[in-house]
C-alpha cells in the first residue's frame, strides 16, 4: 500500500447507511486512527444496476470524502459478488457443482471462472472502475475480487471442461503424454480423442488421482487467469497503484506460491478461534506463511475481527486485550497493516451479527475502547514499516504436494502435509523460534534448519534443492510420508525416499499405518477367551493410536509416534539411529535416524508422526546443532524482533515479569533494545 505508517482500518460498506452515517463514520475513523478502508468489495449490484449501465458517482463521492479526511482507499473492483440480473440474463456465468446443480444468486461468489461471458462482464466493470478511479490520489491500492475460491473453487460446466482440455494440451502436448501421466493403462482408462478427456467425477468409484491433481491445478489457474484479467486492466490504467487480493491462510484450493507472483503485496484474512487456547499459534502460522509467500516482504492483515465472528456454531469473542495483542503480534511477524471485517456492524443481512470496529452498541463499549487503543499504539510503530523479519528456520510447503497426497487413494486419508506443517510450526512457536515457509523448488541455502513435513511428492528438482542445502551445512528434518511419489504422482521404486537416500541414508520399504478403526462385519462383541478361541489371541497393533519410541539401547526416549510407523531400511554406515519403535511388528526397528554430513550439515528422518514431546526433543537437538539458541522465556510469553524493535507479548492470563518488564495479562510491550 502507498502508506508510510502502519495501515489501520477495515472493509467499509457504506452503501448500507445514510449520508449522515458517513459523516459520523469519518469522525469516528479519525478518533480511532483509521487511515485506510477497503471500499466497494460487494458493490457490483449498485455500481452496475443493469447490464452495461454504470453508476459510479456515489462511490466517487465517498472516495472524495475519505480522501479529504486523510483516509486512504484500498479500492475493490467489486467483482466478488455478481448481481442477480447477471445470473438471470447470462446463466452460463453461474457455477455448476459436481452433481450438475447450478448455484444461484442470493448469497455471493456465484460465478463460473471459466465463463467467457463472466470474464467479459468483469472486464467491463473493471474498465469502468479504472477509468473513474485510477488517477484518484485517494486510492492507495486495488483490492481485486475477494477471497478467490472461498465458496466456489470449481465448476463442472461445458466451458470449464473445454478450458480444462486446453490447459492439458498446453501441459502435455499430446494425448500419449497425457495417457502416460495419468497412468490410464490401468482400469482401461486410455483416451484416444481429446473430447474423451473430462473433468473428474462423478464416477462409480475412485477417480483417477492424477486427473484430480491436474484438475486442482487447472482450477487454481483458471481463477488466477480471472484475477490477472483484472490486474492487467488496472495496471494499464495506472501502473503505480499496487494491487492485491486477499488470501486465506493455508487455504488448499489455490497455489498461493504461484498467485503471490502476481500481487504487489500479499494480504491475508484470518479468524483464529478465541475458544481455542492455540489460537495465537494458529494465527502465527498464517502470518509466517503470508510473509513467506511474499518473499519476506511485509504483508497486510486484510481481514480479522475485533471481537466475535458469526459463522461458527457458537461465536466466542476475543478476550479483553486479545484484539490488540494479536494485531501487534501480526506486525511483529511482518504485517504493515491491520484491517478488519468490517468497520460498522451491519443492520441486516447474513453478517449482521459479525463483529466490527463500531459495534451495534456504539461507542460506549469495550470493543470501541480497544479499537481506539490499538489505533494509538500502531502510530508508534511507523519505524517498522517496510522492514523484514528473517528467520533461520524454514518449513517446506508445496500446494502440488498437498493436492497429490490428498488425491492419492491410500495409504491414509488424513491431510498429512497440512497436519505435519502445522504441528512442526506449532512446536517451533511454543519454543519461541520464528520460522519461514519455503517452496521446495526455491533456494533453501539461507536457512540453518529446514523441516520437510510429508513431502509425499518429491520431484528431482526438489530433491536437488534439499541436497544442496544439506551440503551447504544446513540441518534438515524430513518426516514420514515423504518421497513416495515422483513429479507425476507415480510411485517411487526401490523403496520410498530412494531418490534422496544419498542424503538421508535410509529408504522406506513399507508404510505401517496405525490408528485404524477395524472393519467389523456383523455384531461387535467383546473378545472372550472362552468363546473366541482363535480371535481373542490375535493382536491388532494397527488399531493402536500411538506407538512407543525408545532409544536404541532400550532406554527412555522423549515422545511417541501418533498413528504412523514405517519399515525403514538403513543403507549407510554414516546413519545413526536415534530412536526405535517399541511395539509389535516394528519392534526394535529404526524410527528416527540422522546422517551427518560434512560442513556441519545433517539429515534427519522421522518415520512416524511425532507427538509434541517428540517434536520438542528433535527440535531442541537440531536447533542446537544449527547454532540457534532457544530463548529462556516464562510461560505464555513471546519475544519477537522486527525493524530494530523488540516486542514482548504476554498471551497468558497472569502478570509476568520478563527481561525486567512487567507484562499484564494479554498485553504487549515494545521497546528498542
Ligand atoms: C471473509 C470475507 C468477508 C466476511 C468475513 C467474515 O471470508 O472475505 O467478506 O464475510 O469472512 O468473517
Amino acid at each position: 500500500m502507498r502508506l508510510t505508517s502502519i495501515a489501520y482500518g477495515a472493509d467499509y460498506n457504506p452503501e448500507q447507511w445514510s449520508a449522515q452515517t458517513l459523516d459520523e463514520d469519518i469522525a469516528l475513523m479519525s478518533e480511532a486512527g483509521v487511515n485506510v478502508v477497503s471500499l466497494g468489495i460487494f458493490s457490483w449490484a449498485l455500481l452496475e444496476p443493469s447490464d452495461g449501465r454504470y453508476d459510479l458517482g456515489w462511490l466517487r463521492q465517498i472516495v472524495d470524502r475519505l480522501h479529504a479526511a486523510g483516509i486512504g482507499v484500498d479500492l475493490a473492483t467489486a467483482t466478488a459478488s455478481p448481481p442477480p440480473w447477471l445470473g438471470r440474463r447470462y446463466p452460463e456465468t453461474l457455477p455448476v457443482d459436481q452433481n450438475g446443480v447450478t448455484l444461484r444468486w442470493g448469497s455471493r461468489q456465484q460465478y463460473n471462472p471459466s465463463s467467457a461471458k463472466f470474464r467479459e462482464k468483469v472486464a467491463g466493470l473493471v474498465r469502468a472502475m479504472a477509468a473513474e478511479f485510477a488517477d484518484h490520489p485517494g486510492v492507495v491500492a486495488w483490492h481485486i475480487g475477494n477471497e478467490y475460491a472461498c465458496h466456489v473453487r470449481e465448476s463442472f460446466d461445458p466451458e470449464s471442461a473445454e478450458r480444462f482440455r486446453a490447459w492439458l494440451r498446453r501441459t502435455y502436448g499430446t494425448l500419449d503424454a497425457l495417457n502416460d501421466a495419468w497412468a490410464t493403462t490401468f482400469w482401461s482408462q486410455r483416451v484416444y480423442d481429446w473430447d474423451e478427456v473430462i473433468p473428474p467425477g462423478p464416477t462409480p468409484t475412485i477417480a483417477n488421482p492424477h486427473q484430480r491433481t491436474d484438475w486442482n491445478a487447472f482450477c487454481s489457474d483458471a481463477l488466477l487467469e480471472l484475477y490477472c484479467l483484472e490486474r492487467d486492466i488496472l495496471k494499464a490504467a495506472n501502473p503505480s497503484i499496487p494491487v492485491t487480493t486477499n488470501f486465506m491462510g493455508l487455504f488448499g484450493a489455490l497455489d498461493y506460491w504461484k498467485w503471490a507472483e502476481h500481487v504487489d503485496f500479499v494480504s491475508n484474512d484470518s479468524y483464529p478461534d478465541p475458544a481455542n487456547p492455540r489460537a495465537a499459534r494458529d494465527f502465527a502460522f498464517q502470518n509466517d506463511l503470508m510473509r513467506s509467500l511474499g518473499g519476506g516482504k511485509p504483508f497486510i492483515q486484510m481481514e480479522q475481527v475485533t471481537s466475535a465472528v458469526q459463522w461458527r456454531p457458537r461465536n466466542t469473542p476475543k478476550r479483553p486485550g486479545q484484539y490488540g495483542l494479536w494485531s501487534i503480534q501480526a506486525v511483529a511477524q511482518g504485517a504493515d497493516g491491520i484491517l478488519n471485517f468490517q468497520w460498522r456492524q451491519s443492520p441486516g443481512g447474513a453478517e449482521a451479527l459479525h463483529g466490527a470496529m463500531v459495534p451495534h452498541a456504539g461507542r460506549d463499549t469495550r470493543v470501541w475502547d480497544e479499537v481506539v487503543d490499538l489505533g494509538a499504539r500502531l502510530t508508534d510503530l511507523s519505524a517498522v514499516v517496510g522492514t523484514r523479519v528473517e528467520p533461520r528456520v524454514a518449513i517446506v510447503w508445496d500446494y502440488a504436494n498437498a493436492w497429490t497426497q490428498a488425491n492419492a487413494c491410500g495409504p491414509v486419508t488424513d491431510r498429512v502435509p497440512d497436519i505435519e506443517a502445522r504441528a512442526w510450526h506449532g512446536s517451533l512457536w511454543e519454543l519461541g523460534i520464528p520460522a519461514d515457509f519455503a517452496h521446495p523448488g526455491g533456494d533453501l541455502t539461507r536457512y540453518d534448519l529446514i523441516i520437510v513435513p510429508a513431502l509425499y511428492r518429491l520431484t528431482d528438482a526438489h530433491a536437488a534443492r534439499l541436497r544442496e542445502a544439506v551440503a551447504g551445512g544446513a540441518v534438515m528434518v524430513v518426516t514420514y510420508l515423504s518421497g513416495y511419489v515422483d513429479e507425476r504422482g507415480h510411485a517411487v521404486l526401490g523403496g520410498y525416499l530412494s531418490t534422496i537416500a544419498d542424503v538421508l541414508g535410509v529408504r522406506v520399504t513399507e508404510p505401517v499405518a496405525l490408528g485404524a478403526r477395524p472393519d467389523v462385519d456383523g455384531r461387535a462383541e467383546p473378545l472372550d477367551p472362552l468363546t473366541d478361541r482363535v480371535s481373542s489371541v490375535v493382536g491388532t497393533p494397527g488399531a493402536n493410536d500411538s506407538v512407543r519410541l525408545v532409544a536404541p539401547d532400550g532406554s527412555a526416549w522423549a515422545g511417541s509416534g501418533l498413528g504412523w510407523s514405517e519399515r525403514i531400511a538403513v543403507d549407510d554406515a554414516a546413519v545413526t539411529v536415534v530412536a526405535v519403535f517399541d511395539e509389535a511388528d516394528v519392534e526394535g526397528l529404526p524410527a528416527v535416524t540422522v546422517r551427518a554430513h560434512p560442513h556441519g550439515g545433517a539429515a534427519w528422518y522421522v518415520g512416524t508422526s511425532l507427538d509434541a514431546r517428540g517434536r520438542d526433543s528433535v527440535l531442541r537437538r537440531t536447533l542446537g546443532d544449527a547454532g540457534i539458541a532457544v530463548p529462556d522465556l516464562p510461560a505464555g510469553v513471546q519475544r519477537l524482533e522486527r525493524g530494530g524493535l523488540t516486542f514482548w507479548l504476554n498471551h497468558s492470563d497472569v502478570t509476568t515479569t520478563v527481561d525486567g518488564i512487567d507484562l499484564g495479562p494479554r498485553s504487549v510491550h515494545m521497546a528498542r533494545p
